[in-house]
């Protein structure tokens, strides 16, 4: 098949177009930023993803995939067109949906050309109802044509998780595919894409799908802070809360796989802002997601207890050198958006900290954020060596090893993943963590 990418060279869209590629068809990745559009035509993945840089050389090598500024072209050809733009919050929490009006403007134009039906499929995360009263409306008003009748509509929401997006896309087996449809003949032109795909596939409506995308993120949203709140309750009542979590899931009904890592806090680029939107989704339609809100106010305030442990031991926290373990939102990513490191240093740099961070992949994103305010190491060891405490803050597995830790200045470790066990360290050590035994 050939297909069409709107948004195709950011981290959704990329990963769709270099897969879908992957499986045979013939995809163009289109985007505005000509940087990179030839990053992508060299074989270069635009943000960092495990297999990805892979699969799109290996793709570009066989001539499947070609990133373009040329949506006319692209679309002119496709006979499926994925819409992969983002939709950031805005300050009320709702969704920005103007790149989703500008994708849809571009398919209106085109479609009037285009003589072959054609399926148009919103995969960008949209609040119920908007791929029914806005995208189709601006494609319709556009190309003076009929939904249903010379054009279909699907929405097929997203279950990437960054640092195995690839293998999500191309493994669904565990996640299902959602097919919303506008009709029978739209959802069926999106089946052969994945007929052959091991994963059960359910087929519902626009609306239901749409509605899937932000019931599961919010679900998951919700069980990290209940995790984080009984772990809270857990550190003072003297309990680890990772023998209550174990324990917790042992009841079949609760089970493994569920997200109750306690720690400080989800980020990402999902998370908080699926759950701000669908709070003033809600809201507008006059219902109050009560859960949710609460889920949202306990994410802000688990980064600042690392801030509260650390002023266990300085008094201030002024001109004390602290190493801070990790910046991106969790491991195997370079993102940095809504991450909680960002909190967290912001609120060592109120108290005068000395900073000294360090992470594998994000200090290019880190810096577009905190420029040169703080000192990035070039290695765990060398932000150890400076520091009288470290913040671990991402679960980077090589944070796991408790002997980088004898590379320490200090003995302080503040540990807000619970990925080191206090056990394997030296007893010169004091160790705090969320949901660990004060
Ligand atoms: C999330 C969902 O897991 C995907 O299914 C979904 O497709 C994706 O959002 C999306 O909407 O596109 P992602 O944001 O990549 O994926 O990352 P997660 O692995 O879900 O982690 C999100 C945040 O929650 C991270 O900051 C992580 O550290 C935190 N987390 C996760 C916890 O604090 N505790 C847990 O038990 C699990």
């Amino acid at each position: 098949m050939k297909i069409s990418i709107i948004g195709g060279t950011g981290y959704v869209g990329l990963t769709t177009a270099a897969c879908l590629a992957f499986k045979g068809h013939t995809v163009y990745s289109v985007g505005r930023n000509i940087e990179k559009i030839n990053k992508i035509n060299n074989g270069i993945a635009t943000v960092y993803e495990e297999c990805l840089s892979d699969i799109l050389r290996s793709a570009i090598s066989k001539g499947l995939l070609f990133a373009t500024e040329d949506h006319q072209k692209a679309l002119m050809n496709s006979s499926i067109i994925f819409i992969c733009v983002g939709t950031p919050s805005k300050e009320d929490g709702s969704i920005d949906l103007s790149q989703i009006k500008t994708a849809s403007e571009q398919i209106g134009e085109s479609l009037k050309k285009k003589k072959d039906y054609c399926v148009i499929v919103v995969k960008s995360t949209v609040v119920p109802g908007t791929t029914e009263e806005f995208v189709i409306p601006l494609i319709e008003e556009k190309s003076k044509k009929e939904a249903g009748v010379d054009f279909g509509v699907c929405m097929n929401p997203e279950f990437l998780r960054e640092g195995s997006a690839v293998k999500d896309f191309l493994y669904p087996k565990e996640q299902g595919i959602v097919i919303g449809e506008l009709d029978k003949r739209s959802g069926d032109s999106l089946f052969k894409i994945y007929e052959d795909f091991d994963a059960k596939i359910l087929r519902t409506t626009l609306r239901g799908a749409e509605m899937i995308k932000y019931a599961r993120n919010s679900y998951l949203a919700k069980d990290i802070s209940f995790a984080n709140e009984i772990a809270n309750l857990c550190r003072k009542l003297g309990v680890d809360y990772n023998e209550v979590k174990i324990g917790m899931e042992m009841d079949s009904r609760i089970g493994r796989g569920r997200f109750l890592n306690a720690g400080i806090g989800f980020g990402g680029s999902c998370f908080p802002k699926d759950v701000k939107a669908l709070i003033a989704k809600a809201k507008s339609v006059g219902v109050e997601l009560g859960v949710l809100e609460r889920t949202l106010l306990v994410n802000e305030i688990q980064p600042l207890l690392m801030i509260n442990m650390l002023k266990e031991f300085f008094k201030p926290i002024k001109g004390h050198k602290i190493a801070v373990l990790g910046l991106a939102f969790k491991k195997g990513t370079d993102d940095m958006r809504e991450s909680r490191s960002i909190p967290i240093i912001r609120a060592l740099q109120k108290e005068e900290a000395l900073i000294y961070a360090f992470d594998p992949q994000a200090t290019a994103r880190s810096k577009e954020i905190f420029g040169d305010e703080i000192y990035y190491a070039l290695t765990a060891e060398e932000a150890l060596a400076n520091a009288e405490a470290c913040l671990i803050v991402t679960d980077w597995p090589q944070f796991s090893n408790p002997k980088l830790y004898n590379h320490m200045k200090g003995r302080i470790i503040i540990d807000g993943r619970r990925i080191l066990d206090p056990e394997n360290l030296s007893s010169s050590f004091v160790y705090r963590a969320i949901g660990f035994p004060e």
